[in-house]
């Protein structure tokens, strides 16, 4: 069902149908009749979002909060972006290993994670960004889900040192183009540039 109440300056909410997305309207003039777009037809692209993760960073009051924001947007917005969730540093004994933080999609079996181990032990160890095409091609993969077909893991660093990472899974093959990779990167300095603000 369409809730369609126009009032000029008013921020109007259609709410959502089957085939359709849900989609909120900043109504700046009177509107008689809403055109409802199937889901297949809009796109966003991913470095659009780059403001909306700007904004984040100074709505959200702490770095849990953000985490949360920051997955919950990215999942929500990317179609393909099928598990996104935050890893962070944790001493565990005399090592570190990555434990799992904020995320959105199906339970992964990897809570926590060797440096060693892993794309995202990887990208947290050289301090560098992995975009896997195809991880059923790479040894180093940690199976997720069986549907995973690419994966890109992003850094997260607090004064030049890394603290943890941004991991995406998505049910595509190569999904995490330039553009992918520009967000996620950027995601990632938020978080960082957030931390080095609010040291815990
Ligand atoms: N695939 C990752 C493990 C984390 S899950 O994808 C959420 C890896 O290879 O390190």
């Amino acid at each position: 069902m369409t809730e369609c109440n126009p009032v000029a300056g008013r921020i109007l909410r259609v709410d959502c149908l089957d085939g359709l997305r849900p989609e909120t309207w900043d109504c700046n003039f009177t509107l008689s009749y809403v055109r409802l777009l199937p889901m297949t037809t809009i796109q966003t692209k991913p470095t659009d979002l780059i403001p909306a993760l700007d904004s984040l960073s100074i709505s959200c009051n702490s770095a849990d909060s953000l985490m949360k924001a920051i997955v919950a947007l990215l999942h929500e917005k990317l179609k393909s972006y099928n598990w996104v969730g935050f890893y962070m540093l944790e001493k565990d004994g005399d090592r570190e290993v990555l434990a799992l933080g904020p995320f959105k999609g199906a339970m992964t079996p990897h809570t926590r994670i060797p440096l060693n181990q892993g794309i995202c032990g990887a990208a947290a160890s050289t301090g560098k960004t992995v975009v896997v095409d195809d991880v059923n091609s790479d040894p180093r993969y940690l199976a997720c889900s069986l549907e995973t077909k690419s994966e890109i893991v992003v850094p997260v660093s607090v004064h030049g040192k890394v603290v943890g990472e941004l991991d995406i899974d998505s049910h595509v093959t190569a999904a995490f183009g330039p553009d992918d990779r520009a967000l996620c990167e950027h995601a990632a300095v938020v978080l960082g540039r957030f931390l080095e603000r609010t040291p815990s």
